[in-house]
């Protein structure tokens, strides 16, 4: 609990996944239950993370969340909230401890979020969130255990980035969700050569959303459902072998591959989605330019509901690729939006062999990528102790009114 405040109050830090099995429908839209397991590696926290204060008071007239500024609806903090009450009736109940959650139980909640990153970049911003306001949550009704659940609940993808490392979302069976949970696979400590690259691409459009997207295909594609039952189930023990043994080649051909397939899933949904953009394709033909010189997988790209690139890359390649990249793809001089490489520092290499420069099905895109995040696989949500950092003042209230990131 914070320090300094009238009413007990939590802030934590939560993790962005970002999946190399994505999870693509759903088969109980209320319970966020997936018609898929997935698996993802969770990225450091202080490249990109959401930020949460969460907050308990008899002074509250009601449940209240800000997300990045703006007070926003309550349906799906709503299910977390009595889910988490629930869990801490129920704790109260088994060990009959007593440390003011049962006072806390009868009060209102303010809970107040941001992300350190833009969220018009789309990237997963609403898995760091959900995670951050479940693990909030769960330390301020002092809850233990695993709450990928209580995450999952906000946003699917949310229960993979309440752990470190990699994580699988096991899909469960039950029709109550008490089982589609997701587990740690590896700590973040098992593969530390791996490496994050993010290629934040330029865009305008609107896109539709991840909820609305998935649900059309689960209505209209058929390839969903032999994706589901065909593909995925053996892909999932693909990569969790070739996580396991890092073997690099294996998983990158698989997380291609798996990408692919979703995008394609994506294009049979009816109306068709197309979440790729030119320069999204003109990044997926550099990584395999790029591995076709090399005469191996040297990156593996992967891209969620939006243009933005992902790539996993080896250590001993993110100078070499990032140099490449800013080659194809280099900053328009009026960006002006901070560094163009952003997070764990990136050399420049003086001699990069032509070839690499040369890809003619590669075409040259000035100001096609708005900034790049260079980062590695993170531990995991974290409690913030500096009262400082609290998103909310004293009165219980967002303490940057608009509390904008
Ligand atoms: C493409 O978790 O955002 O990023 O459960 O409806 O909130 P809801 O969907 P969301 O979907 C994520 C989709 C994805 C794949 C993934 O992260 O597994």
């Amino acid at each position: 609990m914070m320090e300094g405040v009238a009413f007990p109050s939590v802030t934590c830090k939560a993790p962005v996944n970002i999946a190399v099995i994505k999870y693509w429908g759903k088969r109980d839209t209320e319970l966020v239950l997936p018609l898929n397991s997935s698996i993802s590696f969770t990225l450091r926290t202080d490249h990109l993370c959401a930020t949460t204060t969460a907050a308990a008071s008899p002074t509250f007239k009601e449940d209240q969340l800000w997300l990045n500024g703006e007070k926003i609806g309550k349906t799906r903090l709503h299910a977390c909230l009595k889910e988490i009450r629930r869990r801490a009736r129920k704790r109260k109940s088994d060990n009959d401890k007593d440390d003011n959650v049962s006072e806390m139980l009868n009060w209102n909640v303010h809970i107040c979020s941001k992300n350190n990153f833009p969220t018009a970049a789309g990237l997963a911003s609403s898995a760091a969130g959900y995670a951050c306001l479940a693990y909030s949550l769960a330390k301020l009704f002092k809850i233990e255990g695993n709450i990928s659940d209580i995450a999952r609940l906000g946003s699917g993808s949310a229960s993979r980035s309440v752990f470190g490392g990699a994580v699988v979302w096991d899909m469960g069976s039950d029709s109550n969700g008490s089982d589609s949970i997701a587990r740690q696979i590896y700590p973040h400590t098992h593969w530390p050569e791996l490496r994050v690259v993010i290629l934040v691409v330029s865009d305008q459009q609107k896109s539709i959303s991840s909820f609305s997207g998935m649900q059309c295909s689960v209505e209209t594609s058929e390839l969903l459902q032999y994706r589901i039952k065909q593909c995925v189930p053996a892909r999932l023990d693909a990569l969790i072998k070739a996580i396991g043994e890092k073997d690099f080649e294996t998983f990158a051909i698989n997380t291609m591959k798996e990408n692919n397939q979703f995008h394609a899933v994506c294009l049979d949904t009816y109306p068709p989605i197309s979440y790729l953009n030119d320069t999204s394709h003109a990044i997926q033909q550099l990584a395999h330019s790029f591995n076709e010189h090399f005469k191996c997988a040297k990156v593996a790209y992967t891209f969620d509901a939006g243009p933005n690139a992902t790539l996993y890359m080896l250590e001993d390649t993110v100078d070499l690729f990032i140099n490449v990249v800013q080659h194809y793809f280099p900053p328009e001089v009026n960006m002006n939006e901070g560094p163009f490489v952003k997070g764990l520092p990136v050399n420049d290499i003086d001699s990069i062999d032509e070839c690499l420069l040369e890809f003619h099905s590669v075409p040259r895109k000035p100001g096609a990528i708005k900034y790049i995040i260079s980062t590695s696989i993170g531990s995991g949500p974290e409690v913030v102790t500096d009262p400082n950092e609290s998103l909310l003042g004293e009165d219980g209230f967002p303490k940057d009114l608009k509390c904008s990131s």
